[in-house]
């Protein structure tokens, strides 16, 4: 039988590509800093059995109705917001991620932009390399304490069960909003379940760590910041388009909440001159959450373990629509189409 045949769309660690390469026949994306163009993708997803994609890589559902040998799409990514996953199911294309090795790793960003908004490290460092440092006085670059305050996250999964440990050690009390209640977190650290505009308006640090999904979307606009203290400070590490940008940006220069830490945008990279980059109140970083070596290591050979084990007749460890298995076509040996 012939091997199968994978695109992958950008350079990965070695190790990751060597677990690939033992077992297919690869080509890989070679312009790291390059998105893949969009017919490129489309016309190697034609070809190929298994596509490793990033969050990065939008995928069409037309590409995959015209992608007659796909099996499987690994996704090197927790979220999976990029997949149409509802068009792989139907096209007997199984989809996988990679959750579980990134929630440190994450949560330690989490917390970092938490604590860099909150001590106003960005307009620190800027006062300084501008020459703008006159000397000590009481309300120099004074900020919000961490320590001690209320931490609301929102989307208490992995990641949020990892920030949650943190904010024990800061002496935080944690309140949480979920789909379900996760009594393992009550019992754990002593999080509370609140609805949504409790937690906003009774937290200090608003974190968010919802996925994307229609329902998430554009969950805080004028009304969630209008809730929040005046002091809050909110925390955006999941998908930029959960939030209304405009609607932060009004709520950030009146007044309604007093800074923002932000990772993720509406659309990514973002633009220079996107009005929240010009806030002295805003701290931003470039979608780096699980931008560890280490952790990007992890997530590499999780997403090519995903990919080998689907086109050679093994179960996925971590699948997406798990439900693609049971059909007739990946019953029996292999799974090459
Ligand atoms: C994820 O895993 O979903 C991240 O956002 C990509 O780094």
């Amino acid at each position: 039988m012939s091997r199968p045949q994978v695109f992958v769309t950008r350079r990965i660690p070695a190790p990751a590509l060597a677990i690939l390469e033992e077992a297919c026949d690869c080509r890989v994306w070679e312009y790291e800093e390059e998105l893949c163009p969009p017919e490129v993708l489309a016309r190697e997803m034609a070809r190929v059995h298994g596509l490793l994609t990033m969050a990065t890589d939008r995928i069409d559902p037309a590409w995959i109705a015209a992608a007659p040998r796909l099996r499987v799409i690994a996704n090197m990514a927790v979220g999976y917001d990029n997949i149409p996953v509802q068009a792989a199911t139907e096209h007997g294309v199984l989809v996988t991620n990679t959750p579980g090795v990134l929630d440190e790793t994450t949560a330690d960003l989490a917390f970092a932009l938490m604590l860099a908004a909150a001590r106003r490290l960005y307009e620190g460092q800027r006062t300084i390399v501008e020459g703008r440092w006159k000397g000590w006085y009481p309300s120099f670059l004074t900020g919000q304490d961490v320590h001690s305050a209320t931490l609301g996250i929102v989307g208490a999964g992995r990641i949020g069960r990892a920030v949650a440990r943190r904010a024990r050690g800061f002496d935080m009390r944690i309140l949480y909003h979920n789909r379900r209640r996760r009594p393992d977190l009550e019992a754990e650290v002593g999080a509370e379940y609140r609805s949504l505009d409790d937690l906003l308006r009774e937290s200090d640090f608003v974190m968010v760590l919802v996925p994307l999904t229609p329902e998430t979307r554009g969950m805080f606009g004028a009304r969630e910041f209008s809730l929040m203290k005046p002091t809050a400070v909110f925390v955006n590490v999941s998908r930029g388009p959960v939030v209304d940008e405009a609607a932060l940006y009004d709520a950030l220069v009146t007044g309604k909440i007093w800074a923002a830490a932000l990772d993720v945008f509406s659309e990514e990279p973002v633009r220079p001159d996107h009005p929240l980059l010009s806030l002295p109140n805003v701290t931003a970083t470039p979608h780096i959450g699980s931008a560890s070596v280490a952790t990007r290591l992890r997530m590499a050979t999780l997403a090519a373990e995903n990919l080998v084990a689907a086109l050679t007749g093994r179960r996925p460890p971590t699948p997406v629509n798990p439900e693609v298995l049971d059909r007739p076509e990946w019953q029996g040996e292999g799974s090459q189409g």
